[in-house]
């Protein structure tokens, strides 16, 4: 049973916009049986997407690395994103944009499928909870592990999340908000549907997009932005005993930009609160968006 949804939301089928209850797509699509597809997610500020000539890089990279020959151009999505905007009217809006590798019948050989399949969904962005910001999120180290490079590159979007959806079921059933994803080696990669970081001292790391990791738009700014205000940004490998010992920890999306991690395992990370380099980098990111979105109007 589906649970009662009073958001507001729109879908671009195939160019067509439709309400949510008529979106649909054909269990012969690769997508549905085989998580044969790609996707993006981002955000508007005043109906604009954020950061959306990124995504939309991505979302190629991702299409080159399931060998899939995507069949709709940069240009062309980005009027069906905007059709998609526009129609739904609202300022912060959430965006999935999803390509499918099509319907066909039922067989792996890609080659089945004769035409791809494209949808927006745009639905209002949701308020994630104050509590997470204010007070920080509890995670768990996850038994699950990455898949690794060689397997699923991590690194592509592709639909096939069960790996991350695995790992997330065990962080709630530990009562967590969200899970941290080793890899084989036992080095920290990132989390569900986030990358993440640590703070030691005066060095604010991630890790490397060899580690096994989806090269995150947000991680690829913070970076930038960290060190052109001078600050020691390194991509480093670290396992779980690091990041717990470490002064501060949080994660970072397109759609929660940044939020602190002040729980691993049931016990408090450092004091339990968010950092003081959490809160600075957070303030710095937080005029980074705004400044790019008056870019985007002037
Ligand atoms: N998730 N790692 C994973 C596995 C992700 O799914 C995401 C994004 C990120 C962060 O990437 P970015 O900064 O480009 O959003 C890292 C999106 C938000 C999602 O699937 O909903």
């Amino acid at each position: 049973m589906t649970k009662s949804t009073s958001e507001k939301s729109l879908v671009n089928s195939n160019g067509k916009i439709v309400k949510r209850e008529d979106a649909t797509v054909s269990i012969f699509d690769r997508g549905f049986l085989f998580g044969d597809s790609i996707y993006e997610v981002t955000h508007t500020y005043d109906q604009v997407p954020f950061h959306l000539e990124e995504h939309l890089d991505r979302l190629e990279n991702s299409a080159r690395g399931i060998g899939m020959d995507l069949e709709f151009s940069k240009d062309f999505l980005k009027k069906e994103i905007d059709k998609t905007c526009q129609a739904l009217g609202l300022p912060r809006q959430y965006l999935r944009i999803i390509i499918t590798r099509g319907e066909g019948e039922i067989g792996l050989d890609p080659a089945l499928s004769q035409s791809q399949n494209f949808f927006i969904i745009a639905k209002e962005l949701p308020e994630y909870p104050k509590r997470w910001y204010e007070k920080g999120l509890s995670v768990i180290i996850a038994q699950v592990i990455r898949n690794p490079k060689k397997s699923i590159d991590p690194n592509v979007k592709s639909g096939n999340y069960l790996n991350n959806v695995m790992a997330m079921q065990q962080a709630k059933e530990m009562g967590a908000d969200d899970a941290v994803m080793l890899n084989h080696k036992g080095q920290v990669t990132e989390c569900t549907t986030s990358n993440i970081w640590i703070i030691q001292g005066q060095k604010i790391m991630t890790p490397p997009l060899q580690a096994g990791l989806l090269g995150g738009i947000t991680r690829k700014a913070l970076l930038a932005l960290g060190k052109k205000h001078g600050l020691d940004m390194i991509e480093s490998n670290f396992t779980a005993d690091s990041l717990k010992q470490a002064d501060e920890a949080f994660i970072t999306s397109s759609t929660k930009e940044i939020v602190p991690i002040t729980k691993i395992d049931g016990k408090n990370l450092g004091s339990g609160n968010p950092g003081e380099v959490t809160k600075k980098l957070t303030k710095l990111y937080q005029d980074y968006v705004r400044e790019t979105i008056s870019s985007y109007k002037s």
